[in-house]
């Protein structure tokens, strides 16, 4: 699939991915040692991530999903976002890391945090595969992030553009001329 003529490069390649998520997946692994975090997938981009992510970690992880939607009010940069899918544990006194594909604007994880933010969870972290702070329009503070990547359109491994291209087994930049 990644001879598809709508990719232009091969931004990470399978063996980067792996070597870097088994970083991050100790890293997480010591700062919780001894807890049992609540991994929240946000849907439906991190879902490939998140299962590579969780059988890296050495700790006993419980895993949930919630799904987002953005709503553009009367200015486009403060697209208003709505859970369409809550979360099925209850999270209160947990430790939630929220799991992401990409952090772009920043827009839909920051209301995340704060639509979480009343929920009483001991802590609640993110973690992203992909950081394009050149994009960045709100402040967020993001813990662990895979890879910062510079302002290209990605799909592969989970991300996808108008939803194809999600199984590609890399990450690759998305040839932007080929949208009709
Ligand atoms: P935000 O701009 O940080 O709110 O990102 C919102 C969502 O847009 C992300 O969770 C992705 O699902 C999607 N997105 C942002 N940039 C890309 C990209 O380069 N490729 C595919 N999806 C993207
Ligand atoms: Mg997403």
């Amino acid at each position: 699939m990644q001879n598809n003529h709508q990719v232009k490069k091969v931004l990470i390649t399978e063996e980067q991915l792996a070597t870097r998520i088994k970083e991050l997946a100790d890293q997480i692994s010591k700062d919780y040692a001894g807890k049992n975090p609540l991994l929240v997938g946000v849907l439906k981009g991190s879902w490939i991530f998140l299962a590579d992510l969780v059988r890296a970690m050495d700790l006993d992880v419980e895993v949930d999903f919630i799904a987002a939607s953005s709503y553009c009010g009367g200015t486009q940069s403060t697209g208003h976002v709505i859970l369409t899918k809550d979360l099925t544990a209850n999270c209160q006194d947990r430790h939630v890391l929220l799991v992401e594909d990409i952090v772009d604007t920043g827009i839909t994880i920051s209301h995340l945090k704060k639509i979480f933010a009343n929920r009483k969870m001991a802590s609640c972290e993110i973690v992203t595969l992909l950081d394009k702070p050149a994009r960045r329009e709100v402040d967020v503070e993001v813990k662990y992030a895979a890879f910062t990547i510079p302002n290209e359109f990605i799909i592969g491994y989970g991300l996808d553009f108008d939803e194809k291209l999600r199984g590609l087994r890399e990450i690759c930049v998305m040839d932007t001329s080929t949208i009709k």
